[in-house]
C-alpha cells in the first residue's frame, strides 16, 4: 500500500494524484488549443464517463476521446499535439486552472454537475476500492474530507462556483446528471444542437439506448480496458466506475446529523449561487 505522500501532491492549493505530474500541471498554461477542441468538464464522479459515452456516439466523423488533460507527465501535451483528428478532452480542472488558450479560442466546453451528496458517496466508494487513491477507513472519515475539500480535485463547492461564474458564456453548456437520468433524449438533443451536429430523432433514441447504465456497464466489462485510454485514467477496473448510477444513494449513507451539517455548509458556501438551486437530490 503506498503512502498518501506518494499518491497525492498539492498544486495551487488543490490536491492532485501523483499521476498528474507537477511539471505537466505547470506547463498547462502553454497548451496550444485548437478551435474545434471540445472540453468535457466535471468534478470527479459527476457522470463524466456517461457524458463521454453519449458524445462519442453523436459524431459520425473521426474524433479522439483523450484522457484528462491534467493526467500524465510532461509528454502529455506533445501527445495531444500529435493527434490529427478532432479532440474531445476531459478535464476536472477548476475554471481558473484551465489552459488560457481554450478560453481565448472560445472552444466549446460542456460542464456536467451532479448533486454533491451523491457525488460524495460515489467518490467515497471510488476511493475505498482504488489503490491509486489514499486509504479511507470509513464513510464518516471521507465525509469530513469531502466537506473540507481535502480530496482529489479539491472542493466540490469551489469547482462548481468557479465554473458557474461563466454560466452565461456562449461556448459553455451546463448539464446536470439528474436531468440526464430524468430525460436523456432531451439532454442528448441539447448536446447535439450545442455541438452543431445533425442527428436524427432515431439516432438520438438509439444513442440513449446504448448509453443506459446497464448497456455501458456491460460494454466496458467486455472491453480490454487500458487505463491510459479511459476518461478516468486512475483505474482500469470498470466496476469502480459503473457502480450504481442512481439519484439519491446518499440517503443510504448520510446520517441525519451529517445531512444537517452538509446543508449548513452548503447553504453558507452556495448562498450567492443561482445554479446550486437547480440541483436535484431525489426524484
Ligand atoms: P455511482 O458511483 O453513484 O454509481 P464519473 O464518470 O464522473 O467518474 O462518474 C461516475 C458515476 O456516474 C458513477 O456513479 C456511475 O455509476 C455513474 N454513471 C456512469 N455511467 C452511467 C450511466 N450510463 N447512467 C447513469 N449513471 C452512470
Amino acid at each position: 500500500m503506498s503512502s498518501e505522500a506518494e499518491l497525492i501532491h498539492v498544486f495551487k492549493g488543490i490536491p492532485f494524484t501523483t499521476r498528474s505530474s507537477p511539471e505537466l500541471l505547470k506547463s498547462l498554461d502553454t497548451f496550444d488549443a485548437r478551435e474545434d477542441d471540445v472540453l468535457l468538464v466535471s468534478y470527479p464522479k459527476s457522470g463524466t464517463h456517461w457524458l463521454a459515452g453519449v458524445i462519442t456516439k453523436l459524431y459520425n466523423t473521426q474524433i479522439t476521446l483523450t484522457s484528462p488533460i491534467e493526467f500524465g507527465d510532461i509528454s502529455k501535451l506533445e501527445e495531444l499535439n500529435k493527434l490529427s483528428s478532432q479532440r474531445i478532452i476531459p478535464t476536472h480542472l477548476d475554471y481558473n486552472m484551465l489552459p488560457p488558450n481554450f478560453k481565448n479560442k472560445k472552444c466549446k466546453m460542456i460542464y456536467i454537475s451532479r448533486n454533491p451528496k451523491d457525488t460524495a458517496v460515489s467518490m467515497y466508494h471510488y476511493y475505498r476500492d482504488n489503490p491509486n487513491l489514499p486509504t479511507v477507513d470509513t464513510w464518516t472519515a471521507f465525509f469530513d474530507l469531502f466537506l473540507k475539500g481535502d480530496v482529489v480535485c479539491g472542493s466540490w463547492f469551489d469547482h462548481f462556483l468557479s465554473w458557474e461564474e461563466h454560466k452565461n458564456d456562449k461556448n459553455i453548456l451546463f448539464l446536470f446528471y439528474e436531468d440526464m437520468k430524468k430525460d436523456l433524449p432531451k439532454t442528448v438533443n441539447e448536446i447535439s444542437l450545442f455541438l452543431g451536429l445533425n442527428v436524427s430523432e432515431n439516432d438520438i433514441q438509439d444513442i440513449c439506448k446504448k448509453s443506459s447504465f446497464s448497456e455501458m456497464k456491460s460494454d466496458t466489462e467486455k472491453e480490454n480496458s487500458n487505463p491510459s485510454h479511459t476518461v478516468c485514467a486512475l483505474t482500469s477496473n470498470r466496476k469502480l466506475i459503473f457502480r450504481k448510477g442512481t439519484v439519491g444513494d446518499w440517503k443510504n449513507h448520510f446520517t441525519p446529523k451529517q445531512n444537517r451539517r452538509f446543508e449548513e455548509i452548503f447553504n453558507e458556501k452556495m448562498k450567492l449561487s443561482k445554479m446550486a438551486k437547480s440541483l436535484t437530490y431525489e426524484f
